[in-house]
């Protein structure tokens, strides 16, 4: 899709095109572009070299401030090149080749990639209609071969947001089965989009839950620094040890990543605040949901996150996003998050880019296009 886009700006024009097929950011704040700014005029003895793997100790602090949990040190931090390494640093350190990773459809296509290439096994459940967890589906996935459960709360795609009632459902199903294995299976959570959750809607925190958790935290969307490659892995207290922090250093190594980028690792330090104004990309969410409502084309609202995930109002999925293709709307098919039936549009794009695809798709409700 990201090519298709490419190619459609060079031949008619940016204008003419609204690409809401990735989940591009809005555009950084100017306090982070300072930030960046100030970060590469910064000199220390060694500031171009090899650092520790896990990072810088002041930035793994500052890390460690902004988990809500107490018990939470620099040591419970490793510091990545965005939630995907960190996600993929997790899976090498704490799953086995032949293991299964049980995810949750719609899922984050490269959840899959992170297991295929650890030499694990994506296992997925789809979740309920309503979006929220399976919890019988999960319990039936789970078996002596799982070493891992991956979700992702605000979801990408669905822009469903765990609530508590979830989590501990989820929880009490892993401890169960822990009593009968000899094994505990690790529960990662990425929150890559935990800024963007939309009142009255709410993070709960996990580790309150289950111990044996890791979170894959990222700046990429909330400051817009997607192309910079910055995040960090959380570890529960209780899995902050040397043997842990050997195995993440490795992983970071063997995956080619090292360490996080020193420049985004600074920048962060040079930000006062990480928090974030979410109101712009709430109101783009309201924006596109009051659109669909009025077209009557079926959506959840979303409660957290960058995507409106609407069910396709054809049957042939493909087939829609071509017609839309060739109508300059770039919107993913949900058969990339193992969901066929459904279509998700990025709204963290320019207004006249929404108005022009939410025209397109209310031309498609009203029947003016219609499959060949
Ligand atoms: C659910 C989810 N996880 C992880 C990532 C990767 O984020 P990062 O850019 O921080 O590696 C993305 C990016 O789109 C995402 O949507």
């Amino acid at each position: 899709m990201f090519m298709e886009g490419e190619r459609l700006r060079a031949e008619f024009g940016e204008e003419t095109v609204a690409d809401l097929s990735i989940g591009q950011p809005l555009e950084a704040p100017q306090s982070v572009v300072d930030a960046f700014a100030a970060a590469s005029r910064e000199r220390f003895v060694g500031r171009f070299g090899y650092m520790p793997n896990l990072g810088y100790p002041d930035v793994r602090e500052r890390a460690a401030e902004d988990v809500s949990f107490s018990g939470i040190t620099s040591e419970c931090i490793a510091m990545t090149p965005g939630a995907a390494a960190a996600i993929a640093v997790a899976i090498r350190t704490f799953v086995d080749p032949g293991d299964d990773v049980i995810g949750v459809a719609p899922y984050f296509p490269e959840f899959r990639l992170y297991c295929e290439t650890a030499s694990a096994r994506f296992v997925p459940v789809a979740t309920g209609p309503d979006l929220r967890l399976d919890l019988d589906a999960i319990s039936g996935a789970l078996s002596s071969h799982t070493a891992a459960v991956l979700v992702n709360s605000p979801c990408n795609p669905s822009g469903h947001v765990l609530d508590g009632g979830e989590l501990s459902g989820l929880a009490a199903v892993l401890e169960a089965h822990n009593d009968r294995h000899d094994r505990k299976v690790l529960l990662i959570i990425d929150e890559v989009y935990r800024r963007l959750t939309y009142p009255p809607h709410e993070r709960v925190e996990p580790f309150n839950l289950y111990e044996n958790t890791v979170l894959a935290r990222s700046f990429s969307k909330d400051l817009g620094v997607a192309g910079e490659r910055i995040g960090y892995l959380v570890l529960h207290p209780s899995l902050a040890n040397a043997e842990t922090h050997r195995g993440l250093a490795q992983a970071l190594r063997a995956l080619g990543f090292v360490n996080a980028p020193a420049t985004a690792q600074r920048a962060l330090l040079h930000l006062d605040s990480w928090e974030i104004n979410a109101v712009p990309y709430r109101e783009r969410r309201d924006m596109v949901m009051d659109r669909v409502r009025a077209d009557g084309i079926e959506a959840i609202e979303p409660a957290g996150g960058l995507y409106l995930w609407l069910r396709s109002p054809w049957a042939d999925t493909l087939q829609l996003i071509e017609a839309l293709t060739e109508r300059r709307v770039l919107l993913t098919p949900g058969i990339a998050f193992g969901v066929p039936s459904h279509i998700r549009l990025c709204f963290s794009a320019p207004r006249r880019k929404l108005e022009m695809a939410m025209a397109v798709l209310g031309e498609l409700a009203a029947g003016q296009i219609s499959p060949a």
